[in-house]
């Protein structure tokens, strides 16, 4: 590893380039005032809308927003890392990069030679002696030679050292560090080709660099995909299949359509719909949103139509919430159980993908719609908890007239007072667990949130619960109960006429405190009068989930080993 570069010598490069220089030797500009114009390298445009100031040292584009420095410019135009970028400025100036904790091995852009090599090493045998299998399997998935091209699709033979062998010239530890040839852990340290017996897809990045492959198994065989690993140019979180190829295609690129699959980006290409991208494998991150708004300016997410995409685009939603704008569109489109937009392209032909694509919903209106479902607005609690439920939501976005909408419409479907939102939007929600199923995670957090607002109502309105049906009273107070709701519901049932400041008075010094502070000064979203008859409809669904966690719970522990073993089973074929 080479040592840090120090940040004085940062400073004192960026101090020497002038970044008209650096940007004017890659892009064309002119003279304009006190800037340079051009036209901006990072989108499509006809008329220069990419700023280079010269006092300030930075770039700027006014149409799709790119800005930033010399070494910013240096890293997404020649697709550097950082160090390279200071490596590239100082040999512009003749500076020598010190190395902090020294031992400073030029950087390996010689990664890329050994990627392109082994690229066209791949799409030759996919045209050699050896290919009929691999042949016929893309024709019957119906690619042609020349979308195969576009796409540098490739095929690695069978056999554990075809592209060591063939790329023998290079450094071994190099192509290794290129995630192309894998070393065995112990034992004697085998070496040997990561593809073996696949087709692959080449993954591009925006300059059309060779970063890293995917290669799909097109006989029998386990996994269906192996892909690259994370290498120093090869990052999953950051990277799109397909997003060169889409900006290649279509000068003036407006939009793009996420899919899951490389073959979907393949197919999709096959049939005139070229502009489709897919992640490496990974969810769809706000990396990649960042990464995709520069470069158009509408985002369709097309997931398939099972659990799995529907989580997806779920996901999607909270990776994006930070990213948007009022230019920075992003739609969704749900396909119909069992299909994916390869089959759908396939059967049923362009335009009706295209309308499927036109009729994309806009993301806040899925939003509102998603965290609405099984939420009975009819009831004042209902509206209640989507407002619980949307608000850190919302409040993630960057603020602006697509929060004001948000904010406006969420408003309208709870019927409450706008302002009160535009206030409350406070806390932020957790990262998502994996573990739980999509519709399960979904109905926790309308549970846990719904807890929390009861927590809230007894805190605020302790009296409303002398009126409470003395029954479901007792329920909640069982003596069994260990939650904060349950404790606080004993206390309340002691003393009629009970206030909020008294309430919280029990409970200086005891775990739970800080919870009811919070509560007692938090703004309610309803008036005592509004939520009074809806409490015990709420105190009532509390006791019976209470009941039905426990009662799951103990089937669990009562469960045979059969049914542990039918369950893992059925659980392996959803991995599969
Ligand atoms: N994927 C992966 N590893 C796997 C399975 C899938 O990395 N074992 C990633 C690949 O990027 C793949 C994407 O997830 O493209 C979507 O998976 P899937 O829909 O199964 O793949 P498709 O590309 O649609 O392939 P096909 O239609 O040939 O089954
Ligand atoms: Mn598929």
């Amino acid at each position: 590893m080479a040592g840090r570069i120090p940040e004085t010598f940062i400073n004192d490069l960026l101090g020497r380039v002038d970044i008209v220089d650096v940007i004017g030797s890659r892009v064309q500009l002119k003279k304009s005032g006190r800037n340079h114009k051009g036209l901006c390298p990072f989108h499509d445009e006809k008329t220069p809308s990419f700023n280079v100031n010269e006092d300030r040292q930075s770039f700027h584009c006014f149409g799709c927003e790119a800005h930033g420095t010399a070494i910013g410019f240096l890293m997404e135009y020649d697709s550097l890392t950082f160090p390279e970028a200071i490596e590239t400025l100082a040999s512009m100036v003749g500076m020598e990069v010190p190395r902090e904790a020294s031992r400073g091995p030029k950087p390996d852009t010689e990664l890329y030679d050994v990627l392109q090599a082994a690229a066209r090493q791949f799409q030759r045998w996919l045209r050699g002696d050896d290919a009929a299998a691999a042949v016929s399997y893309l024709k019957e998935r119906g690619l042609s030679g020349e979308v195969a091209r576009d796409f540098g699709i490739g095929l690695a033979p069978a056999g554990w050292d075809g592209l060591k062998t063939a790329l023998a010239s290079f450094d071994e530890q190099k192509l290794i560090d290129a995630g192309l040839l894998v070393r065995q852990e112990g034992g004697r340290g085998r070496v040997y080709d990561r593809f073996r017996e696949r087709i692959v897809f080449p993954i591009r990045n925006t300059r059309g660099r060779v970063i890293g492959f995917g290669g799909r198994v097109y006989g029998d065989g386990q996994p269906k995909y192996i892909n690259s690993p994370e290498t120093e140019v090869f990052r999953k979180g950051r990277e799109l299949y397909g997003l060169y190829e889409a900006r290649r295609a279509r000068r003036g690129l407006q939009s793009v359509v996420v899919v899951e699959g490389y073959m979907d980006v393949v197919a999709l290409a096959q049939h005139g719909v070229n502009n489709a991208v897919a992640t490496l494998g990974t969810a769809i991150g706000q990396t990649h949103f960042e990464t995709l708004y520069r470069h158009v300016n509408l985002v369709v997410c097309c997931f398939d139509g099972d659990d799995a995409g529907r989580g997806a685009a779920w996901k999607a939603v909270d990776a994006a919430f930070p990213v948007l704008s009022e230019t920075r569109q992003l739609k969704f489109v749900f396909l119909p159980e069992g299909d994916d937009p390869d089959t759908i392209i396939r059967n049923r032909g362009q335009e009706h993908f295209r309308s499927l694509i036109g009729g994309a919903v806009p993301v806040g209106e899925y939003f509102l719609d998603h965290l609405q479902e099984g939420i009975d607005l009819d009831q004042a609690d209902g509206r209640a908890l989507l407002a619980e439920l949307a608000t850190p939501h919302i409040r993630r976005l960057p603020s602006g007239s697509l929060q004001e909408v948000l904010v406006n419409d969420l408003a309208a479907r709870a019927r409450i007072d706008a302002s009160v939102f535009a206030r409350s939007v406070g806390a932020t929600w957790g990262p998502d667990d994996d573990q739980r199923s999509f519709e399960g995670r979904r109905r926790a957090d309308q549970q846990e949130v719904g807890n929390k607002r009861l927590l809230h109502y007894v805190v605020q309105y302790p009296q409303l619960m002398d009126d409470l049906d003395p029954n479901v009273r007792a329920e909640l107070a069982d003596p069994d109960d260990a939650s904060l709701l349950a404790d606080v519901v004993r206390h309340v049932a002691q003393e009629p006429g009970m206030d909020t400041g008294t309430l919280v008075g029990c409970f200086v010094g005891r775990e739970g405190y800080d919870v009811l502070v919070a509560l007692a000064e938090e703004e309610p979203v309803l008036t005592k009068e509004a939520l009074a008859p809806d409490l015990e409809a709420r105190a009532r669904r509390y006791v019976a989930t209470r009941e039905g966690a426990a009662l799951t719970r103990k089937a669990r522990e009562t469960d045979t080993v059969e049914d542990a073993k039918r369950r893992s089973d059925a659980k392996a074929q959803q991995v599969l």
